[in-house]
């Protein structure tokens, strides 16, 4: 082969990222190069979410934020410049799925106030509970415990999901009931047995705070109210994002084998692909899978089908499905059918993202497993059969040695990085 014939091959893996088998992405998302290091005039234009850590690194100073230290910052036209946003590598092949509503631009001053409002248990009804007790950026945005413990130990029916990613999905919850972040975030507030307040209580509780009230008015036209407290939620909840995971080096390289199957015993002879090649090459070495993780990778798209729903950049196809998770129950949790009220959607819920999913148990909807080798037990055996089972689960008939693998791959090639933030600065 010719090193023009090279050329145009390298133009076409160019064109395309394709994850887990059959799941490609265009490269507009793709072809953006990730730098850590952007000078202050481009970083207030363009946030490199995941990697920009002054996104979410609080306002500059130490310990309760002052009334003096947030007029400073609200004083800097750099804190409002409407933000795009670049997704780290991995959930880039996503960006075509960026929602960010046209009414709630994301600026920096808006997710800092955000920031302070998820960590801030003033906003439950005796200022013990906050999003974070909840989705805890120490137990990988969600809650060690079965079901979410709101305010006087209240406990209900559903396990906390995690709360990173969002960025990239319009409806929210384990059965899509709210159709955007911002109509989610206000949820929690008053809900009886989550933070028990009224949306009411709330926003004059805030209104007693100079600080808040300083942000409000600056960053909101119409200042501090109910709608602007969720916008402001959202707005920092869409920089929760997870950076990449060794899967997204392997997959790298797996492809670029595949486009130049034929031309890797003469890489000698294209320097510019070989410099690709090692360079691909020594990303995935550097961001190692064991053996056992690598069979998994290739179970979770083959034999296992695991992509039929966790499909995508983030593992998750945002449909609805019945797993038969709680179906033995008396009255079980219908799902998705509380919503739409349609047959089909009895005992379905949303497929949730899979990135980072071994920091997250207990898991499904239920909170009723507890670890992933009890999640893949279920799959192996097809889920529990109901009238509204997904005709996607069928008995897997897995090894030993196959269900272990997956366990591996879950663990070691979906675990990457989260972007580092600032949880105790809050408002005096
Ligand atoms: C008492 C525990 C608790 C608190 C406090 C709490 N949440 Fe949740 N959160 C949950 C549970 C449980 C669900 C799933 C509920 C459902 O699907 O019906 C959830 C769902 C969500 C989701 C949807 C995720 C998805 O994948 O669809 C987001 C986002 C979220 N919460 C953010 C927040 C924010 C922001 C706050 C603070 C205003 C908050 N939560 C407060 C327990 C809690
Ligand atoms: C038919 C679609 C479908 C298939 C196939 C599927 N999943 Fe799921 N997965 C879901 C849905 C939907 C849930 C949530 C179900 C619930 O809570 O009732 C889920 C939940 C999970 C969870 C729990 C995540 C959490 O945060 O609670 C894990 C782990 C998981 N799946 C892994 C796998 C693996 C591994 C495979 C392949 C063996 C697989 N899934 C195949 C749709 C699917």
């Amino acid at each position: 082969m010719s090193n023009r014939d090279r050329f145009r091959l390298r133009s076409v893996f160019g064109t395309a990222t394709c994850l887990a088998a059959g799941w490609c992405f265009s490269a507009a998302a793709v072809a953006a190069p990730l730098d850590s290091t952007t000078d202050s005039q481009e970083a207030s234009q363009t946030a490199q979410l995941g990697t920009d850590t002054s996104l979410l690194s609080g306002i500059p100073g130490e310990g309760k934020v002052s009334l003096e230290e947030v007029q400073q910052w609200l004083a800097d036209p750099a804190n409002h410049t409407e933000l795009t946003v670049q997704l780290p590598k991995g959930l880039d092949a996503a960006s075509g799925n960026i929602y960010i509503p046209e009414d709630n631009p994301l600026t920096r001053a808006k997710i800092e106030l955000g920031r302070q409002l998820y960590f801030d248990p003033r906003l439950s009804s005796d200022s013990t509970i906050s999003c974070a007790s909840c989705h805890d950026p120490a137990s990988g945005y969600a809650a060690p415990t079965q079901f979410g413990v709101g305010v006087g130990g209240q406990e209900g029916g559903r396990n906390s999901p995690v709360s990173y990613n969002r960025i990239i999905t319009k409806e929210q919850f384990w059965d899509g009931r709210a159709g955007s972040l911002e109509d989610q975030a206000v949820g929690p507030i008053a809900n009886p047995i989550e933070m028990g307040n009224t949306h009411e209580q709330c926003v004059s509780d805030l209104a007693s705070n100079k600080v808040y009230v300083a942000e409000f008015d600056k960053i909101f036209p119409d200042g501090l109210t109910i709608d602007n407290v969720g916008k402001a939620l959202a707005a920092f909840e869409r920089t929760l994002v997870t950076g990449p995971a060794p899967y997204d080096y392997q997959v790298e390289l797996d492809n670029f084998k595949k486009v130049f199957a034929a031309d890797l015993e003469f890489l000698d002879e294209d320097p510019e692909l070989k410099e690709e090649f090692d360079a691909l090459q020594a990303a995935a070495a550097k961001h190692p899978m064991s053996e056992s993780a690598k069979r998994g990778m290739k179970l979770f798209s083959g034999k296992a089908n695991c992509t039929a729903c966790h499909a995508g950049a983030n593992f998750a196809d945002e449909q609805y499905h019945n797993l038969g998770v709680g179906m033995d129950a008396e009255e079980p949790d219908l799902g998705r059918y509380e919503v739409t009220e349609q047959e089909k959607d009895k005992g379905a819920f949303k497929t949730p993202t899979l990135r980072n999913v071994a920091l997250s148990g207990p898991y499904m909807h239920d909170g009723s497993q507890k670890t992933l080798e009890e999640v893949v037990e279920w799959y192996d055996k097809g889920g529990h059969k109901n009238p509204w089972l997904s005709d996607k689960m069928k008995p897997l008939n897995l090894t030993d040695q196959e269900k272990a693998d997956l366990v591996a791959f879950m663990k070691e090639g979906l675990t990457g990085s989260f972007p580092k933030l600032e949880t105790g600065r809050l408002p005096e």
